[in-house]
């Protein structure tokens, strides 16, 4: 009887997932002192508490470290991968080593080509389409240009600016520097370029770059055009030192990503303006996916939520945030 028993309650705890073997999930995050990708890691980790165990590294901006980080995480047997490669052209030897496997590789923040994906049934990306950053961030200066005519401070119809670039050959960067000046240029305005640098996506370069910018251009820059908001943060910073952001001295400068620091200097008045980059939901979606993917299912609307395009693409949507969305949000975004 005891036996029978006993018998019972094991199936029925298993029949309520108690026995579940739990899923191992390998992530590497390119660099863990990059501002957006380590608060994306925390969003993963927490999302994942009692979906998933993660094991996590940190590939510290060198792709050959992640391959082996990769080879060991393999050989501790995941079950899914989720990437944030270091150099995104090294996708496709990525995949070669997941699909060997037969395990789901999801690509994050760096976003793979697309031939690469179409390798494998089970590789997908994870991330935000890059143009819309960009001309989100560009209606935010093209809205700020229509009402404050003075903005054009030569009154010459054309808008000045200089600009920070993020990594070369990083979509983020190519793509929202090109969508930046679309929206100006359909508020009627002429767009002039005083030159332009990488800040790396780093705040402290940007700094420095920004300082040259202004010994070289001084008053003549009407804005600033940044690829993410620690990148503008820096110049933020230079300005400072120069004098502006008090009494009248204003300069427009836009960034993305919406990170803590950067929603303080838009509620301070510093930032003009900046674009979500929904970390969250990226997280959330590329570990559901690898959930998924990983029990042998196939991602539907109702069991995942987005839709896939071209079979390997998950796109979470950029917002775009200034003070008054804030305001009117009630202060989140
Ligand atoms: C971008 C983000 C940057 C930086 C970069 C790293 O999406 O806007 O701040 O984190 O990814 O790949």
């Amino acid at each position: 009887m005891k036996r029978i028993l006993c018998l019972a309650l094991a199936l029925f705890l298993c029949a309520q997932g108690a026995f579940a073997a739990e899923l191992t999930v390998g992530v590497c995050i390119y660099d863990n002192t990059d501002a957006f990708m380590s608060s994306m890691r925390l969003d993963l980790e927490s999302y994942a508490q009692g979906k998933a165990k993660l094991i996590v590294y940190d590939s510290m901006n060198d792709q050959n470290l992640q391959n082996d980080q990769v080879d060991s995480l393999l050989r501790e047997n995941v079950d899914a991968l989720i990437l944030n490669p270091a150099d995104r052209m090294a996708a496709g030897y990525l995949i070669e080593k997941a699909k060997q496997r037969g395990i789901p590789v999801i690509f994050i923040n760096r976003e793979p080509m697309p031939e690469d994906l179409l390798l494998y049934e089970k590789a997908y990306y994870v991330g935000a389409d890059a143009s819309q950053s960009g001309r989100l961030s560009g209606e935010i200066l093209a809205d700020y240009f229509l009402s404050h005519p003075e903005a054009d401070k030569n009154g010459d119809g054309t808008v000045q600016y200089v600009l920070l670039r993020g990594e070369p050959g990083h979509q983020d960067a190519e793509l929202r520097t090109q969508y930046a000046l679309k929206p100006l240029q359909s508020a009627g305005f002429r767009v002039e370029k005083l030159q332009e640098d990488t800040g790396m996506w780093q705040r402290q370069l940007a700094q420095d770059k920004m300082g040259t910018f202004l010994s070289a251009w001084g008053d003549r820059i009407e804005c600033v055009i940044c690829n993410n908001d620690e990148m503008a943060l820096g110049a933020i910073d230079a300005l400072k030192a120069a004098g502006y952001f008090t009494g009248s001295a204003y300069m427009p400068v836009v960034g993305v990503d919406a990170t803590a620091p950067a929603l303080e200097a838009l509620q301070q008045g510093s930032l003009l303006g900046t674009v979500l980059n929904d970390g969250k939901n990226q997280a959330q979606a590329a570990l559901d996916l690898a959930i998924l993917l990983s029990r042998g299912e196939t991602p539907t609307a109702q069991n995942f939520g987005y839709p896939i395009t071209n079979g390997h693409f998950v796109w979470i949507p950029y917002r775009s945030v200034t003070r008054e969305i804030l305001s009117a949000q009630g202060g989140g975004t």
